[in-house]
């Protein structure tokens, strides 16, 4: 079997997870994004894993309740584990909203493969941009369990990185995530020693 080791000398990188979290209409999505369009001019290998698509798909058959997120989460980090040990850069965009499923999802990794990016957005802020209508909806009782409005969202407590699309352009936020990612993404290419 293929090391990590191997695909990612073959790849010319080391492969990690970012994982952005953040209430709906945050930015998530959008600067999941923009850093996959960034990392993949620059040579590196992405995937991307938006809680929107996998909605559709592999977690069609989940809905908003603790237990529901709970699966959500733990079946993307086990997708990421996947994609990792086959050397990429997975990039996540998920509310995961639950400080445990964050975590749980964090010890599949090695410290140096998992950066938990908060993107730091009011509610008031999403709110009022609603790009899908959802917080509206959700104000009129149309959809319960809504994060921020019916349902709980847990601040991370230890970051890699807090964004605020709010106060900051897209292209500043990718700078700072470059300046957290580029050096794990050679360092542990340099550490390692083949298997
Ligand atoms: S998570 O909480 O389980 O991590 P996930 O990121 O997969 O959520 O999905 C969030 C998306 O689902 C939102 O951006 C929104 O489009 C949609 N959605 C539908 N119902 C809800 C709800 N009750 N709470 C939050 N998002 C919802």
């Amino acid at each position: 079997m293929i090391s990590l080791y191997q695909h990612e000398l073959l790849k010319h990188h080391a492969a990690c997870v970012v994982w952005f979290t953040g209430l709906s209409g945050a930015g998530k999505t959008t600067l999941a994004l923009a850093l996959q369009n960034k990392l993949h001019h620059q040579g590196i290998h992405t995937a991307m894993l938006d809680g929107d698509c996998l909605r559709h798909g592999l977690n069609s058959d989940l809905g908003f309740s603790q237990e529901d997120r709970a699966s959500n989460v733990q079946r993307t980090a086990q997708v990421c584990k996947l994609m990792v040990d086959a050397g990429l850069v997975v990039i996540v965009s998920l509310i995961s909203p639950h400080a445990q499923s964050r975590n749980k999802a964090r010890s599949l990794f090695n410290e140096d493969q998992f950066f938990e990016v908060y993107v730091n957005t009011p509610l008031e802020v999403c709110e009022q941009r609603d790009p899908k209508g959802l917080y509206g909806r959700a104000r009129r009782g149309e959809i319960p369990l809504f994060t921020g409005i019916s349902a709980g969202y847990e601040v991370p407590e230890n970051p890699g990185l807090i964004l605020q699309t709010h106060e900051h352009s897209v292209s500043d936020c990718i700078e700072s995530l470059l300046s957290m990612l580029e050096p794990a993404l050679k360092r542990r290419l340099a550490d390692q020693q083949p298997d």
